[in-house]
């Protein structure tokens, strides 16, 4: 076989079609509404306590942290109230060791010590004060105390504005003992532990930032609906009607939040949908992934769509034709030999032959590579994947199953987004032709894959288009914007409003 129709022929196992995209919105829409209704469900749906989202007015100076993959960030944000905001913050990568530690405290000791190395380099006055006051056996007054948003972007059951529950951990973290414990907790107890002049306000999922922190700058007079990520993993918080929120029943639950506005922000954990498999594709390349993680059966949406997969995944496929006898992927034309397992020009150690080598990246940077002769595909399968002059055609094949992975995983995003957007029944409300400001359906997006994946939007709006109910008319109302730092500045517009809430408790 050619090596192009066979490449041509694991690209295929790819393909997702306008019927798939349709029956995956159905399911969809009948798991969030399960998830609505009661706990234990593929999609958690979880209420945020988080009733309203911002218009741009609000002012002040917070802190947010952001634990959500790969890095810890540290920012304090000083909002203007005319819909800008300045920002100052740290980043440090999570040691390996620490997502697989023995203890919840060793995490959150590391984290505590994040927060105040920033303190003493950015407000360092405020916290030397703080400090000393404390040496003195002084009180701190409520003013001096930083009110923090905690950005915690995995699947918690949140019981009020400032505790919840860890559910279960995803994106390769996987610390036993802190499962079933309040996250916010953990967190307060470190930094006490250091005398920090900082209050968990908040526990923020970086979804409910991302709509929040997009609902605060977007233009046009109605809030953002949802916010998006489409980064190491995937996730989206939307606003919904409090009365669909049956399973918020107890007395205890209701009085925690404002009821006036009728609607509450849901984190719905959207990776998890569909974990029964009844829609979603499965290929062998899926299913041995899936295998291969520390929680098999679970996020299997978030397997199909985010970052931390796919190049998991391209990988696995470009490996199924190496093994193939048959197929002249990376072979060595010099050699005399027709036996292509033997003639490769792909190093002993390439990453190509190590599970999970290749970064997502490379998917980003093969699947837009419009370069003739694919220039960059085989700088970067030379460079940084040990594959010895691979030729036009090596480049080309992995070009076209990149291609295909990355098209799969915008066209399932599409479910999730359209889903939600049917379910808010916006377009439902007639509008101007053409669409107005205030007729577009506005939702924030965050994450590497939306950012850097060349074309990912416009294959998700292209299955937008092919849902009854959106179609083509409703996909060009869908208002689709980066929302950068949304998990920075959505966390302190969330711990301004729990500031005050705590504060009047505490009155
Ligand atoms: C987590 C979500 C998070 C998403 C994006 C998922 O693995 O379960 O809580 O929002 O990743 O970071």
């Amino acid at each position: 076989m050619t090596l192009a129709k066979a490449a041509q022929r694991v690209a295929e196992e790819f393909e997702f079609t306008p019927d798939q995209v349709r029956n995956g919105v159905k399911e969809f829409l009948a798991e969030m509404d399960d998830g609505l209704q009661k706990d234990g469900t593929f999609m958690n749906q979880i209420p945020t306590y988080v009733t309203a989202v911002p218009n741009g007015t609000e002012k002040g100076l917070y802190m947010a942290v952001d634990l959500g993959g790969t890095n810890f960030r540290v920012c304090s944000i000083l909002l203007h109230g005319d819909t800008t905001f300045t920002l100052n913050s740290s980043k440090i990568k999570i040691p390996q060791t620490l997502m697989k530690a023995q203890t919840a405290k060793e995490l959150f000791a590391f984290l505590a010590k994040q927060i105040e190395a920033f303190l003493k380099e950015h407000h360092g006055e405020h916290y030397e004060c703080h400090i000393e006051k404390k040496q003195k056996g002084e009180q701190a007054s409520e003013e001096e105390i930083f009110n923090m948003g905690f950005t915690f972007s995995f699947p918690v059951r949140q019981v009020g504005i400032n505790k919840g529950y860890l559910i279960r951990w995803t994106k390769g973290f996987d610390i036993a003992d802190a499962i079933g414990k309040d996250v916010c907790g953990l967190l307060q107890a470190e930094i006490d532990a250091l005398h920090l002049p900082v209050r968990v306000a908040a526990l923020v999922n970086d979804t409910v930032g991302t709509l929040m922190a997009r609902s605060y700058t977007s233009p046009g007079k109605t809030g953002t609906l949802l916010g998006a990520i489409f980064g190491t993993g995937t996730n989206g918080a939307y606003v919904e009607k409090l009365s669909k929120v049956t399973k918020l029943t107890n007395a205890e639950e209701k009085g925690l939040y404002d009821e006036s506005t009728g609607e509450m922000i849901i984190n719905t954990e959207w990776g998890s949908f569909d974990n029964g498999l009844k829609t979603l594709p499965n290929t062998k390349y899926d299913a041995a992934l899936d295998k291969d993680t520390p929680n098999t059966g679970i996020q299997m949406f978030e397997k199909r769509i985010s970052g931390m997969y796919l190049g998991e995944i391209l990988r696995l496929a470009i490996v199924s034709l190496l093994d193939d006898p048959a197929v002249p992927l990376f072979s060595d034309e010099n050699s005399g030999s027709n036996d292509f397992r033997t003639t490769t020009l792909v190093n002993k150690d390439s990453a190509l032959l190590k599970p999970w080598g290749i970064d997502t990246s490379f998917l980003s940077h093969t699947g837009g590579d419009s370069t003739p002769g694919l220039q960059i595909t085989r700088q970067v399968l030379q460079r940084d994947l040990g594959v010895h002059g691979p030729s036009i055609e090596d480049a080309q094949a992995v070009h076209v199953i990149a291609a295909a992975v990355g098209k799969r995983a915008a066209r399932l995003s599409a479910i999730a987004v359209g889903a939600i957007v049917l379910q808010s029944k916006r377009l439902d409300v007639p509008a101007s032709d053409p669409p107005i400001d205030d007729d577009m359906v506005d939702i924030g997006v965050d994450g590497s894959l939306v950012e850097f994946y060349p074309g990912f939007e416009e294959y998700m709006r292209e299955a937008l288009g092919e849902i009854p109910g959106v179609g083509e008319k409703g996909e060009k109302r869908i208002r689709i914007g980066i929302a950068k730092d949304g998990s920075g500045v959505g966390a302190a517009l969330i711990a301004l409003v729990a500031g005050r809430a705590l504060d009047a408790v505490a009155r």
